[in-house]
């Protein structure tokens, strides 16, 4: 049952514009009392904290540390040069990029760089891990683009255990002259996460449903915060960067009496401003670059959420209930004017008929091990045990086409390392026509529904070992996952 003292930012929105009287009347102080089995409450409705942020040189010290999240609760979790998550990364395309980890985990980690393209020895292979108290320097050139990517760690088997402990932050790369006019937009960078905590405050370790289905946590956290405020100014348009990084939950985003027009995709902009829409799905691993029109009246408030969004036949649409995220609150002063949105934002060039094509196909077995079952996640029949193991071949410049199928009972979001690519077309099933695709955009996360089949072409520019696989952490550990060999 929703009942309002769990969702008191939602209560709030719904019942009530005067902003004298929430506090002590919802309980802010205090977190709510959970039900059985879910997270304590943390006491939210803070303002949304501002970014740190780093530039293209620096240090980022992966360490244990504990989080306050107010009202007596404490978190032990891991973060970058803080309690949990890192730093915002500001960089140019161009720039030269010096970034040390300082490991000073219990355990190896190393960083990789999502969605950039970067040599595949900087590029936090499972391979070149830096053990613990060890540190490393990761050198490479900010390629050409101008889009929002995170880092987050990559070795063999724990990614989804550091993640969940709270590593990962986001990039913003400004490249060339943006095509939005400069007054008028208020920009966020919002990365969404999700966390499970034990009555003590404690993470919740994984347990055998996350494993298959993906660890959700049923606290949904922006930025870190657990819903915070944001106050704009009615009038102009908000953007927002959003990345989901989630483990495995589907964000399916909504803000009610507001529409999203989104502008930008994973590798940065689309080529028009897209018609407006209620929801968006943003699946884990994938960044959206949206417009809202502050339309609201000065004095009211909206609350971003979640609605919920079933990832396949296996996993119930309990684990994705409606979740409120992020109060916006509009300031009474006037509305500012409305800038109007150029018609064209950037141009992406089709990639040309691809000189290599395959096949890849994701499926799951079920297998008993020790009287357990034991879910086994496969790219090709194969699961990714041998780092070393190159599962495809090619060659530098040349463009490929992959038809990826889901022959699984559940959604699995797609990732390439090393490039990013244009799907050409989506097939819901064998029994469905090939649908083109119209929207052009360089993406590195595609989702695939159980049954569905797309194709997706690019060109790797570097070589290397480049990995692809599912995105949802706890598949991506159990082994779909595999390899591309770019040989030069
Ligand atoms: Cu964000 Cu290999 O992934
Ligand atoms: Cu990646
Ligand atoms: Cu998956």
């Amino acid at each position: 049952c929703l009942a309002a003292p769990f969702f008191p930012l939602l209560a709030r929105a719904q019942g009530a514009v005067d902003s004298t009287m929430d506090h002590a009347a919802m309980g802010h102080a205090m977190p709510a009392a959970p039900a059985a089995g879910a997270s304590p409450r943390p006491p939210g409705g803070a303002p949304l904290a501002a970014w740190p942020t780093l530039g293209a040189r620096g240090e980022l010290r992966a360490a244990p540390g504990l989080l306050h999240w107010g009202g007596g609760l404490n978190t032990p979790s891991w973060g970058y040069n803080g309690a949990a998550l890192g730093p915002l990364l500001e960089w140019r395309a161009g720039e030269a990029v010096d970034m040390t980890l300082v490991n000073a985990l219990p355990e190896a980690s190393n960083i990789h760089w999502h969605g950039l393209e970067v040599p595949a020895s900087e590029d936090g292979h499972p391979r070149d891990a830096v053990e613990a108290g060890q540190r490393r320097a990761y050198r490479f050139t900010v390629p050409e683009v101008d889009g929002l990517f995170w880092y987050h760690p990559h070795p063999h088997g724990r990614t989804a255990f550091q993640v969940a402990m709270g590593l990962a932050g986001p990039i913003r790369v400004r490249g060339g002259r943006s095509p939005l006019p400069a007054d008028g937009i208020d920009e966020r960078v919002l990365m969404i996460t999700d966390q499970r905590l034990l009555a003590d405050g404690r993470i919740a370790p994984h347990s055998d449903a996350d494993w298959m289905d993906g660890r959700e946590g049923d606290l949904l956290l922006v930025n870190g915060q657990y819903q915070p405020v944001l106050s704009v100014r009615a009038g102009g348009w908000l953007r927002l960067r959003l990345i989901n990084a989630c483990a495995a939950r589907y964000l399916h985003l909504s803000l009610p009496g507001h529409l999203w027009r989104q502008i930008g995709a994973d590798g940065g902009w689309l080529e028009q401003v897209q018609a407006p829409v209620k929801q968006l799905l943003l699946v884990p691993g994938e960044r959206a670059d949206v417009l809202v029109a502050l339309d609201g009246a000065p004095g009211s408030r909206a609350v971003l959420q979640s609605l919920p969004y079933v990832r396949g036949k296996m996993v119930s649409a309990e684990q994705s209930r409606p979740e409120p995220i992020l109060s916006v609150h509009y300031q009474r002063t006037a509305a500012q004017a409305r800038p109007p949105l150029p018609r064209r934002l950037a141009d992406i060039a089709p990639l040309p008929a691809p000189a290599v094509r395959r096949e890849v196909v994701l499926s799951e077995t079920m297998s008993m091990e020790g009287g357990k079952h034991q879910m086994a996640f496969l790219i090709n029949d194969r699961r990714y045990d041998d780092m070393n193991r190159a599962d495809f071949t090619g060659k530098v410049g040349e463009v490929e086409e992959w038809t990826v199928h889901n022959r699984s009972d559940m959604d699995h979001p797609f990732h390439l390392h090393g490039a990013a690519f244009q799907v050409q077309w989506r097939q819901a099933s064998a029994q469905h026509p090939r649908a083109p695709e119209t929207l052009r955009a360089w993406r590195d996360v595609v989702n695939l529904k159980p049954d569905e089949s797309l194709a997706l072409r690019f060109v790797q520019r570097q070589p290397g070992d480049r990995l692809f696989h599912c995105h949802i952490l706890e598949h991506e550990d159990q082994g779909m996952m595999a390899t591309l060999r770019v040989v030069g």
